[in-house]
């Protein structure tokens, strides 16, 4: 992972998020900004599972030049061993293991998050697999279960399986995804840990950017749900970190970039179907329609059909404005992000 790291700055990672950053949304993104490296979204390991040849796709036709790691994400150690040699024939920069996801259906399976509850049966999977793994093997992690006190002992853990890298989204599982990060636990881990450390949440810009950096030291900061509001976000935090100017897309840029999305997604579709369409860029443009226009975030949730959904983002896109850098401070969906900033 040492190898993958930038001389001069954090490294800048996308985060895998389901059913969003797939092979569409990665072409999309590298055309306005690009990550040092992909995680894919998880593939599931079970007893009866075999890699999603449609997840796989972000790896075999990947044209960014960039890395892609595969995530995994399951209980069963032969199920895990068994994916993680079959994605060894693919061109990936690594195994992740995803120790975050809170999805209900996940973790009472003791999988995702829910392998955070029990650190014993932890400590065994992890062993096992870092016996297995003979490339890189990096895990992205919550910093607990229910609560942050049980960030030291999962440290622990880390620290005895030699890990090549570890991401930390710095909320414990049952917060999901709202409220501040506690980049305390982030910077606990740069300290204690030898591989490198990346800082995920609440990440939406260059001030919060560079404010988790400051914070923490860790060696990268990934980026999720701003890299969907924001596709520029990447170019505009190395401008931060290099210090020099960010590019600052316009209304019409962000109409370009889901007309973009949009045909990306349609081409790609194995079925296409014009109204479930409609649906799925609807939930992308939960997070991109997020702090503009009132009017066009409540008219889009609304809206049904494709021609509904070109007159409205025509209507209230169609300008040189330049857009807003951050989402409102009072955002339920980017929650807690300004607290970033406020040194502790
Ligand atoms: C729609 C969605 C899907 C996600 N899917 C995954 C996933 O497949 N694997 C994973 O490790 N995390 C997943 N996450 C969590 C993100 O990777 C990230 O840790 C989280 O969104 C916090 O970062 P952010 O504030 O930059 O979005 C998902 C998040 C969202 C919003």
């Amino acid at each position: 992972m040492r190898a993958l790291l930038p001389a001069l700055r954090p490294a800048l990672v996308l985060a895998p998020m389901q059913a969003i950053t797939d092979l569409p949304f990665m072409r999309v993104l590298a055309k306005r900004s690009l990550p040092d490296w992909f995680v894919t979204e998880y593939f599931r390991a079970h007893p009866a599972s075999s890699l999603n040849r449609q997840l796989l796709r972000a790896i075999t036709e990947n044209a960014t030049g960039r890395p892609v790691f595969a995530q995994l994400i399951g209980a069963d150690l032969p199920s895990l061993l068994r994916s993680a040699t079959a994605l060894a024939a693919y061109p990936i920069a690594g195994i992740d293991l995803n120790l975050g996801c809170p999805a209900p259906i996940v973790c009472r399976k003791a999988a995702g998050g829910g392998l955070l509850r029990d650190p014993e049966a932890l400590n065994r999977l992890l062993g096992g697999l870092r016996a297995a793994i003979a490339g890189r093997f990096t895990v992205k992690t919550r910093i607990g279960y229910t609560h942050c006190g049980e960030f030291p002992r999962l440290l622990d853990i880390f620290r005895s399986h030699a890990i090549d890298g570890l991401t930390i989204h710095a909320r414990t599982v049952q917060q999901g995804y709202r409220g501040p990060v506690q980049p305390a636990w982030v910077q606990a881990a740069v300290r204690a840990l030898p591989c490198p450390v990346i800082a995920n949440g609440n990440i939406v810009d260059a001030p919060t950017a560079l404010a988790y950096h400051r914070r923490t030291g860790a060696a990268g900061l990934m980026i999720g749900r701003g890299a969907i509001r924001n596709p520029w976000i990447f170019a505009q935090l190395q401008a931060a970190f290099d210090g020099t100017l960010p590019v600052i897309p316009t209304h019409r840029d962000l109409l370009e970039y889901i007309r973009d999305l949009s045909g990306e997604i349609a081409r790609e579709a194995p079925r296409y179907e014009p109204l479930g369409h409609v649906q799925r860029m609807k939930r992308t443009l939960g997070y991109i329609s997020h702090g503009l226009a009132p009017e066009f975030e409540l008219h889009i949730r609304r809206c049904a059909t494709p021609a509904e959904f070109w007159s409205l983002c025509d209507a209230h896109l169609a300008s040189d404005a330049p857009l807003p850098l951050r989402p409102p401070v009072t955002s339920q969906l980017f929650s807690g992000f300004a607290e970033l900033e406020e040194e502790a």
